[in-house]
């Protein structure tokens, strides 16, 4: 159970002080009935909840899915670049939100972007090792020992990778598609750049057990649902 004005601060993203003006205006209404006291408590679960006639669900976290396109950046703040948050569609705006982790500018696909710090954390925790998988295009052709040295691990001048599992899409050589299980800056490029081949093109594909909803175009974005929060962090 929880005050009406908290309810409808968190559920419209509001201040808590125009939430109780909404109240006292009349405008809220639960459970079918006007409630004019923002003291008032209800199960912020199951309560149906009106404001001026239209349904507000109550959302204490969201989870957005975009289809990164190339050419934003995954930050929220972008010190005049365009960032994913820019791009989102007016109405999934909210305060807070921020891209659960990186992909680089010229990198596309699954990019899940959330007001939640706890989920975030457990995403990108390198002691969770979420799976992020992703394909690659290549400059030229990869081999089996290539795939071997990403199992074992590559070994940065600073740091060593996680073992990383490489194979062929469609029996190309020249098409990767790579899992890794930790995020460091550049990480697939340089794994590649370490046998001297260049990443082309790179796109993220899935994130622990979800997969980029391909009816997404570039730029496209939609919540996610509870089953598919779980998802990506059920390795
Ligand atoms: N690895 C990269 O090199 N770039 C990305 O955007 C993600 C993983």
């Amino acid at each position: 159970m929880e005050r009406l004005d908290k309810i409808i601060a968190t559920s419209l993203q509001i201040s808590r002080k125009d939430a109780i003006t909404l109240i006292k205006k009349g405008r809220i209404t639960a459970n079918n009935k006007t409630i004019k006291d923002p003291k008032e408590k209800f199960d912020e679960n199951s309560a149906e909840l009106f404001c001026d006639n239209k349904r507000i669900y109550y959302n204490k976290y969201v989870y957005i899915m975009m289809n990164k396109p190339k050419g934003v950046i995954s930050a929220s703040n972008g010190k005049g670049e365009k960032t994913v948050i820019d791009i989102l569609p007016n109405d999934m705006k909210r305060k807070n939100l921020f891209p659960a982790g990186r992909l680089d500018k010229d990198t596309t696909g699954f990019m899940l972007i959330t007001d939640d710090g706890e989920l975030t954390h457990s995403i990108l925790s390198p002691k969770n090792h979420i799976p992020k998988t992703y394909i690659a295009k290549l400059d030229k052709p990869f081999d089996d020992e290539i795939i071997k040295e990403f199992e074992k691990g590559i070994e940065f001048k600073d740091a060593k990778c996680l073992p990383a599992t490489l194979e062929a899409v469609g029996g190309d050589y020249q098409v990767a598609k790579v899992v890794i299980r930790q995020g460091m800056y550049h990480q697939i490029k340089r794994m590649f750049s370490h046998f001297s081949i260049n990443v082309v093109e790179l796109k993220r594909i899935k994130m622990g057990a979800l997969d980029l909803d391909e009816s997404l175009k570039y730029g496209e974005c939609r919540y996610l649902t509870k089953e598919e929060i779980s998802a990506i962090c059920d390795k």
